[in-house]
């Protein structure tokens, strides 16, 4: 952990180091599974019944008369879900809601084959099947003959029933004395909590055969390749506020998504484990140099690998899907089609972000916004975090620091600039405060274990929480943001949710404790990590309704669950500024990306401590080049705006930026995909090449989209990069220079302050703008530039994605316009791609490059649908085989055709 300086230390109330959260040790239901013994259950095959939903059969566990039920059906896409609860509690079991948005179409399941131990159900996909095994449970999933992945092989399923308790007082004094009874209560540093149910944790494995690397599991400081957790703690799933969080760590962090995405070279497989309660994944990759240090080589050899992962939670049903891939493009499509797909960003929101805790006051704001355009940056937002509330009530502004919200607002909008607002879940209980007494009077808070208010202490002091996981309530905090009601807000402010896993300063690991209940009487345990999620969901509805429906917003939130995506966008917390930090951003953003939460980005610089010039170029560089891009800083670092570092640091940031605003029409694109098929904009190389293993540990590097290759720099004085470009066959072609590489080797590429290595890959077309503006409103009206990068057969294609960019006319009124570029033969095409939208859109093509081209063309012809063909200019640079046609002026929604003979 880098060093923090003790004056910020000052602005963490009680924070105690590591000593305040809990490793895997201090928790009763890991402790109690890891322990063991585990039943072996049996399944009473008899029981199957067949229903259009799939096949239910009966469990039994050795020793007791407690039955259980497993379900297991077969959904249309791909996808088999197995789900296992009480066949009678005493009361529900916490099924999470709200998080899968459509059950898919479920396959009508039949008994294909019945033995004495075994039952096999197929289903109308003749390739797959599952094989329920009698004793002990297994559930085998097949693909033609081939057992893909087994659900209980290594008999780890753990089941605690839930049981009518005795009635606990605050301090838990009327328990039982008996031995079970500290099953009920579990203590952590002066900390208390009362199961109102007992012990009720849930856990299974399941062994991925074939497989030696699985991702996954965001958000964790640690590579993309998930570990094996033998050798320390297990990757935790449990949302807290981690101030400076340790790095290569398996802790809890901010969020939580219990994806876990297994590939090998012909078939890419997910996990998905739906709980929101605490849960715990061990991972154990077999064989592994340093488990079979005993075991003979030639055997060793023999040994097909597999990979065991092993789920725990606290409380819950037993829901997991399996989804089958086979490819990564399926599996991300199978898990969009289950949790959502990324929202469609307006395209301001993927321009450059300025923040800091906090621009002072109005004037403040004014001057800093005015600072891009003197210096010719281009940004889109300017942020307020909290200092900018009336006494840290959201909703409210200072009324002498701010006090002209709505002309604030204005001022930025002359120049199609906005304006994002902290809004945390903590709500100050002010009991001479409306919004406090609406939301008590209302019951919208959550209560203790006693149902009284539940109080926590936050950035205000005392504080209530609002129970978002109550639609009731959450179409109250949604009305908080209508224009009538969020006095000084105007349709340009967006929003950021911040401290809402939640944050709790007094509470156990800085958190709500467990006992505290929520809408339904769910104890807060069972949704824990589904709080913050349901906060962004309140206030994406909040901002769509206070815009009639018609406009989409950017909301930011810290927390966040499976399904975020849908919401808007995440970032990586309190980070520090140390290149260390600077590079563990890559496999974060990579492993958030793998789990569907797309749009994510991390503090640019550091939150904490204030980098040195040459770390915060680097930093602009990288993030120019990841999804969601902010400068924040902490209110006790040294202002950092791009111009504050002599004119070499202004100009190497100018150059990010620009070049990130030039490259907004590939991104917007990217989006467009994610949001239409579920493919992340930042991919893993193994993504893009997903039959070259020489690309499965690569977290340094990554793929935006499939056209460029990314290798950031994230180490000091830094004078040669390595870069591995994947592909045997593949071209690559250097962004800057159009220098040609052959793919499946490693480039050292010599670096300066200004380098950052790009390439794009041959047999790709981006399009990008010819000019950065000051804003993407201003890109909207500049023409494009062409890039089209031969591959070993001279023929390239790509997308391009186009609308209004800020309203869901794409959705309503198919107001898009969706384009493909193809070159083959030396004849670019410009034509629909499959749907045609109906957006007016005037945007033209300026000039199109084309590198790789190994011979001097004697003419490029243009042909416009419905025109004349004519002879274009063109320029051809033989040393790096670049052709270049400018001075065009042609309408990319029209069809067009260049021919290069
Ligand atoms: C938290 C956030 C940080 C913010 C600060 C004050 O630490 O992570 O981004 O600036 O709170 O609101």
């Amino acid at each position: 952990m880098a060093e923090v300086s003790p004056a910020l230390l000052s602005v963490v109330p009680d924070d105690e180091g590591k000593e305040k959260f809990k490793s895997s040790s201090h928790v009763a239901f890991y402790r109690r599974q890891m322990e063991g013994p585990h039943l072996q259950h049996r399944v009473l095959l008899d029981t199957v019944v067949l229903t259009e939903k799939g096949a239910r059969f009966e469990l039994l566990a050795p020793g007791t008369q407690t039955r259980l039920l497993l379900s297991v059906s077969a959904y249309k896409n791909d996808t088999v879900r197995l789900l296992i609860d009480e066949l009678q509690p005493v009361k529900s079991r916490y099924r999470v809601p709200d998080v899968i948005t459509r059950e898919p179409a479920c396959e009508q399941l039949r008994v294909e084959t019945r033995t004495m131990d075994s039952v096999t159900l197929s289903w109308s996909s003749a390739r797959h099947r599952a094989r329920v095994w009698r004793f002990p449970l297994r559930v085998e999933l097949l693909c033609e003959e081939e057992v893909m992945a087994t659900f209980n092989s290594k008999g780890k399923l753990w089941f605690e029933t839930l049981q009518d308790g005795p009635s606990a007082t605050s301090d838990g004094s009327e328990l039982p004395e008996d031995p079970t009874s500290l099953l009920w209560k579990e203590t952590f540093r002066h900390f208390v909590d009362i199961k109102a149910n007992g012990p009720s944790s849930i856990g299974a494995d399941v062994c991925l055969h074939g497989f030696s690397h699985v991702y996954g599991l965001p958000e964790h400081a640690d590579s993309l390749q998930l570990r094996d957790t033998r050798d320390g703690e297990p990757y935790r799933l449990y949302n807290l506020d981690v101030f400076a969080y340790d790095l290569y760590s398996r802790r809890g962090l901010y969020g939580s998504v219990p994806l876990l995405v297994a590939h090998k070279p012909d078939r890419t497989l997910g996990v998905f484990w739906l709980n929101a309660s605490e849960t715990f994944v061990n991972i154990r990759y077999s064989p592994t140099d340093h488990q079979d240090d005993q075991t003979p080589p030639v055997k060793r050899r023999r040994m097909q690998p597999e990979t065991d992962v092993h789920w725990l939670s606290e409380s819950g049903v037993m829901d997991c899907v399996v989804l089958l891939g086979p490819g990564p493009r399926q599996l991300f499509s199978q898990y969009a089609q289950l949790t959502g797909y990324q929202a469609l960003p307006p395209l301001f929101a993927l321009g450059y972000h300025q923040c800091r805790w906090n621009y002072r006051d109005e004037a403040d704001v004014k001057a800093v916004d005015a600072g891009f355009d003197r210096h010719n940056i281009p940004y889109d937002v300017i942020w307020l975090d909290i200092e900018h509330t009336d006494g840290k009530r959201y909703f409210t502004w200072d009324p002498a620091l701010f006090p002209d919200p709505v002309g604030l607002q204005r001022h930025l909008e002359t120049k199609n600039r906005k304006l994002v607002v902290i809004s945390d879940p903590h709500i100050k209980a002010d009991p001479d405060w409306s919004l406090f007494c609406e939301a008590r009077d209302g019951g919208h808070f959550v209560k203790d274990r006693e149902g009284r208010l539940y109080r926590g202490s936050c950035w205000p002091g005392e504080c209530c929480y609002v129970d978002f996981s109550s639609p009731d309530t959450r179409a109250w905090y949604s009305s908080c943001f209508g224009l009538d009601r969020y006095k000084g807000s105007t349709p340009s402010l967006h929003v950021w949710n911040d401290m809402n896993e939640p944050s709790v300063f007094d509470g156990p690991e800085q958190t709500m404790p467990k006992d505290a209940v929520h809408y339904g009487g769910w104890e807060h345990r069972e949704l824990h990590n589904l709080y913050g999620f349901y906060q962004h969901m309140a206030t994406l509805e909040g901002l769509i309704t206070r815009s009639g429906g018609s406009e989409r917003p950017f909301i930011l939130s810290r927390s966040f669950f499976a399904g975020s995506q849908r919401l808007g966008a995440v970032w990586t917390g309190d980070n520090v500024a140390s290149w260390e930090y600077l590079k563990i951003s890559i496999p974060m953003l990579l492993s958030l990306s793998v789990a569907g939460v797309a749009f994510c980005g991390a503090d640019v610089g550091g939150f904490i401590q204030d980098p040195d010039p040459e770390l915060l170029v680097r930093w602009y560089q990288a993030a120019a080049l990841q999804p969601f891009f902010r400068g924040h800083s902490a209110n006790v670092t040294k202002r950092r705006e791009p111009w504050l570092f002599g004119v070499t640091v202004t100009a190497a940031i100018r150059t990010a930026i620009q070049q990130r605003y030039c490259l907004l029409p590939y991104w917007y694109t990217l989006f467009h995909q994610a949001h239409t098929a579920g493919l992340p904009p930042l991919r893993p190389l193994w993504v893009e090449f997903s039959r070259d293993p020489s690309t499965f540990a690569v977290d340094h590097q990554y793929m935006i989209g499939g056209a460029l290759l990314a290798c950031p720099v994230t180490e000091a004085a830094l004078r040669e990069a390595q870069v591995y470009l994947p592909g045997c066959g593949e071209l690559w072609y250097d962004v800057h220079s159009a220098k040609a590489y052959e793919g499946g080797a490693t480039l050292s590429l010599p670096l300066t302050l200004d380098t950052v290595p790009v390439f794009q890959r041959g047999g790709s077309v981006v399009c990008r703008s010819t000019g950065s503006g000051s804003c993407t409103a201003e890109l909207r009206q500049l023409p494009l530039s062409v890039t089209v990068a031969l591959n070993s057969q001279g023929a390239a294609d790509g997308e391009l994605y186009l609308d209004d960019g800020h309203s869901f006319s794409y959705r309503d009124r198919k107001a898009f316009c969706l384009r493909s570029f193809s070159l083959m033969s030396g004849r670019l095409l410009c034509r629909p791609a499959g749907e045609d939208g109906a957006f007016d859109c005037d945007t033209v093509v300026h000039s199109v490059t084309v590198v790789g081209l190994k011979n001097k063309p004697s003419t490029v012809t243009v042909h416009v649908s419905g025109a004349k063909e004519t002879r274009a200019a063109f320029e051809y640079t033989e040393s790096c085989c670049r052709l270049t046609v400018s001075g065009l002026n042609l309408r990319v929604a029209t069809d067009w055709d260049i021919q290069i003979d």
